[in-house]
Formats: structure tokens, C-alpha cells, sequence
């Protein structure tokens, strides 16, 4: 399987900015090992310049942190599938902790969108995550099986398992610096499997789960490393080149 080093900019930066970056983290990730592939996902404003950056690098993409699902019409403020393919977009998130817990995106509308994604012809990665109340109350797998069957409950069962990720990040480890031990992400990640076996049969071996929240150099490597980790989402410490680009050559 392909690892993918997936950096997800949040609400910053310029075009400029974002242009440099994408720039410096190609040159600096020059020695990216074979089996892996890096992502960048910007502000929709910058999807353009990061493109223009990246330069056509090959194993280098980008995606989008959003979208609505409809082909187009009168939905203010929103953007299609079908736009951000325009830019060079191939990948977009799904079901992000802070889509559903700051933007208020249900269950449901979040299995809308995946679904919709899919059929759009985007590489759609579906995040889930359980918030620390729903640790502590021992609810993770409950949360995890509510998440991704109703994220998942309008995808063809044939859909072409390269094009379907799932991205773990507990709440709590997201932007707080707290990241999730080696034994909490091995629990999370094999019930993340068995429920896309249950749901997708055999194919499910072949699709990605990456683990975000706080993931940093420092500890990217014992992370990719762990079974049934395909990659990484990051944050924080995907905004500077060079920390981004210790990460994808951890
Ligand atoms: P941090 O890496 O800043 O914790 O953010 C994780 C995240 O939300 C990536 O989507």
C-alpha cells in the first residue's frame, strides 16, 4: 500500500504563501522514499498557487479541505466536486472534527458528501474521531462504528478501494500537542479495518487509514510505522516546509 503524507493547511495562507511552501516542500522532499505520496490540501483560494508550486512534481497532490454536494445551483458560499477538479484537485476531506464539531456537520451529511465526492470523481479521505468525554465514557468503538457507517452508508459497494481513505484523529490529540499512544492508535486502527471489512469485504485491504492529531517529526516515524497506518494527516506541523517535509521523509 501507498503511504500517504496528507498536510491539511487549516485557514492559512496566501496564495504567496502558500505557492512557497508548496515549492520548498518539493525540493526539500527531493529523497521521498518509493510507496509514498504527499498531499497537500490548502484554503480553497489557494488550491491554484499550491499547484503552481508543486510544478508538476510527480507523487505530489492536492485536495480540498470541503465541497457541497450538488453539481452546482444556488448554494451561496459553496463549492462543487467538479470546481475543485478544475484546479488539479484530485482529494478532498470528509467528516473533519472541525466540520463537525465548530461547522455543525451531521452524521448523515457527511455520508451525503463521501458518497457524493466519490461519484464526483474525487479521492475522498472520511475523518473520524471520538471527543475525550467519549474516551473517558468508553464509547470509541461505538463512536467509530456510528461514524463510518453513516459516513459510509451511500458508497457503491464496488467503489474502487484506492479512491476511499479513512483518517483517525481523536478529538483530544488534535492541535493540542497530545498525541495518541502506540496502543491507542493499533486499537483504533484494527477497529477501523474491521469495519470497513464488514462493510466492503476483502477490498478494504487495500484502503488507506491515516491517524492525525499532533503528529509532528519528532514522532512520525514510530507512527507510520504501527500496523494499519497508511499515512498521516497533519496539522500544525504540516504549515512550515521543513517540518512537513521531515515528516514524508520520516
Ligand atoms: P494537528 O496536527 O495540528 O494536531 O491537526 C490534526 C488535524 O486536524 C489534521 O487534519
Amino acid at each position: 500500500m501507498i503511504k500517504l503524507f496528507a498536510a491539511n493547511w487549516k485557514m492559512h495562507k496566501t496564495q504567496a504563501e502558500a505557492k512557497q511552501t508548496a515549492e520548498d516542500l518539493v525540493r526539500l522532499s527531493a529523497a521521498l522514499p518509493p510507496g509514498r505520496e504527499v498531499l497537500v490540501i490548502p484554503p480553497f483560494t489557494a488550491l491554484s498557487a499550491t499547484m503552481a508550486g508543486i510544478g508538476g512534481a510527480g507523487r505530489f497532490h492536492t485536495g480540498a479541505q470541503n465541497f457541497y454536494p450538488a453539481t452546482h445551483g444556488a448554494f451561496t458560499g459553496e463549492i462543487s466536486p467538479a470546481m475543485l477538479l478544475d484546479t488539479g484537485a484530485t482529494f478532498a476531506l470528509t467528516g473533519h472534527s472541525e466540520r463537525r464539531h465548530v461547522l455543525g456537520e451531521l452524521d448523515a451529511f457527511v455520508g451525503q458528501k463521501t458518497a457524493f465526492g466519490l461519484a464526483a470523481g474525487l479521492k475522498v479521505i472520511l475523518c473520524v474521531g471520538e471527543k475525550i468525554e467519549e474516551r473517558k465514557a468508553g464509547q470509541l468503538a461505538e463512536v467509530l462504528t456510528r461514524q463510518i457507517r453513516l459516513g459510509l452508508a451511500d458508497v457503491p459497494k464496488d467503489v474502487v478501494p484506492e479512491d476511499i481513505s479513512l483518517a483517525y484523529e481523536p478529538v483530544w490529540a488534535i492541535g493540542t500537542g497530545l498525541v495518541a499512544g502506540p496502543a491507542e492508535i493499533l486499537e483504533a486502527h484494527v477497529l477501523v479495518r474491521k469495519l470497513l471489512e464488514e462493510i466492503f469485504g476483502a477490498p478494504a485491504r487495500r484502503m488507506r487509514i491515516l491517524y492525525g492529531g499532533s503528529v509532528k517529526p519528532d514522532n512520525a516515524a514510530e507512527i507510520i510505522a504501527l500496523d494499519n497506518v497508511d499515512g498521516v494527516l497533519v496539522g500544525g506541523a504540516s504549515l512550515k516546509a521543513d517540518d512537513f517535509s521531515r515528516i514524508v521523509l520520516a
